[in-house]
């Protein structure tokens, strides 16, 4: 494994040269390999991925069933297009998928390629199912980059800065995390929800009526916006709402979903029934594919040709995400979920208390093999942040997660506040979540004494 910081490949400076400056990165590097929990770069250093390309290769990089099955589709057929006939693993992954659903009314089906894209097709069902325009989403919500899902995604003004007017008809609620609240994070989750709850209400009667309203929208654990489980009685409290008003609830589980919170579907912690969901990141391992589910009866409400697209449910992805549901099945993947996310709250939850690292330490949090660490920032989100701390050392996450690197693991950063994410493999070894465990509290001893 790598210790320290390379020089920067003449082939990464060709991309630094060539590759817009609107795509951020992390890593000035070439990544030549990937292989279960472990990436290799051009020039031979070896990386501890806790990154999983953003919640993507959930069961390791190239796993050879997954491989192996889009490979043997490429030999069969690659792009038949879903508006000119069926392809049998569209078809396949289908008959899967329906043994997974959170709830059994979720019966008919649309994959394209991007989580944006499920998001784009779960938004266009709402207004056409209801024949309501507006949009409820959360505060803090992520849902993608073109410009209906950027629309109601509120994580970080940096996703729409510049790009204004952007679709009418969103409206925010606050979501339930303690630090947007300005809510100790000791507060009660009851006490969280009852406040979001009535929120709702207030956005009902004072900006968009219910006759308005075609949906909430709403990640069960908020992802970019800082890895915040929501709480199972606001979600219950939403689908009340929502069964009184007739709005629909879309549950997004782009990123907490399958697997990665230790049950198939983050939703189902709630017991929730979602009346549209979307999927995408783990559900191929790395092939793009995102699919949105909902009911037949609301489904069909569109008609044929509103929805579709050249490449969507492209048959490679579909095989991709077949082999992906078996090998869930066959190698007791959400048991290492489960088994791993006791390992890791553990360690984290140790070095919440170790006295050189506790004191900057304002939460551990999330769920599964979803977790994160918030740190205590000097400004917090500016002077009306109640939770800052002036003796706290400056940019944590970012420089912890630099540290991190140098020490050969990738790991990411997440939301407005000082955030640390872990989203390693879900078939990740013990002594690899041990290693990344202990490499990232090494990491933090030394940035707190730099101070
Ligand atoms: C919850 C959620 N929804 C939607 C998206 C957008 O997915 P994509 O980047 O595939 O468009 C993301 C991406 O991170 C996400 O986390």
């Amino acid at each position: 494994m790598s210790t320290g910081s390379a020089p920067v490949t003449p082939l990464a400076h060709f991309g630094q040269q060539y590759v817009t400056n609107g795509l951020g990165r992390q890593l000035e590097a070439v990544v030549l390999r990937g292989e279960g929990s472990y990436i290799t770069l051009e020039d031979g250093r070896q990386m501890l991925d806790f990154t999983c390309g953003i919640g993507v290769t959930n069961l390791g990089h190239c796993h050879p069933r997954v491989s192996a099955a889009a490979a043997e589709q490429c030999m069969k057929v690659v792009h038949m297009q879903c508006s000119i006939a069926f392809h049998e693993p569209y078809l396949e992954l289908i008959k899967r998928l329906l043994l997974l659903m959170p709830d059994p009314s979720l019966d008919s089906f649309f994959f394209w390629n991007s989580g944006g894209e499920a998001i784009e097709a779960a938004l266009k069902i709402a207004r056409a199912a209801t024949g309501r325009q507006n949009i409820i989403s959360m505060q803090g919500g992520y849902h993608g980059r073109t410009y209906g899902a950027m629309a109601v995604t509120k994580s970080k003004t940096g996703y729409s800065e510049g790009f204004h007017p952007l679709m009418p008809g969103v409206y925010s609620l606050p979501y339930p995390f303690w630090h947007q609240l300005g809510m100790p994070a000791s507060t009660p989750s009851s006490e969280i929800s009852a406040a979001c709850l009535s929120q709702l209400s207030l956005l009902l009667s004072q900006q968009t009526a219910p006759r308005d309203t075609a949906a909430i929208l709403i990640e069960p654990v908020l992802g970019e916006g800082g890895y915040v489980p929501a709480p199972p009685e606001f979600l219950r409290g939403l689908r009340e709402v929502c069964d009184r008003e007739g709005i629909l609830l879309i549950i997004d589980e782009v990123q907490c979903g399958y697997g990665r919170t230790g049950k198939q579907f983050a939703i189902e912690y709630s017991g929730v029934r979602p009346d549209i969901m979307t999927i995408a990141k783990g559900l191929a391992n790395g092939f793009p594919l995102s699919g949105v589910i909902s009911r037949k009866e609301i489904m069909d409400k569109l008609k044929p040709g509103s929805l579709g697209g050249t490449y969507a449910g492209n048959a490679v992805s579909c095989a991709a995400a077949c082999a992906v549901a078996d090998v869930f099945k066959e190698e007791h993947i959400l048991d290492n979920v489960n088994a791993r996310s006791k390992e890791l709250f553990a360690a984290l939850n140790a070095i919440r208390s170790d006295p050189t690292c506790s004191p900057h330490i304002l939460d551990v949090r999330g769920q599964g093999l979803m977790a994160a660490i918030e740190f205590a920032s000097p400004t917090g989100t500016g002077p009306y942040d109640r939770f800052r701390r002036a003796d706290a050392p400056k940019d944590l996450a970012r420089r912890v997660a630099k540290r991190c690197q140098e020490k050969g693991m990738l790991i990411l950063t997440t939301s407005v506040y000082e955030v640390i994410r872990f989203i390693p493999a879900l078939n990740i070894s013990q002594e690899d979540l041990a290693l990344g465990c202990r490499i990232f509290k090494e990491a933090m001893e030394e940035v707190v004494r730099e101070g």
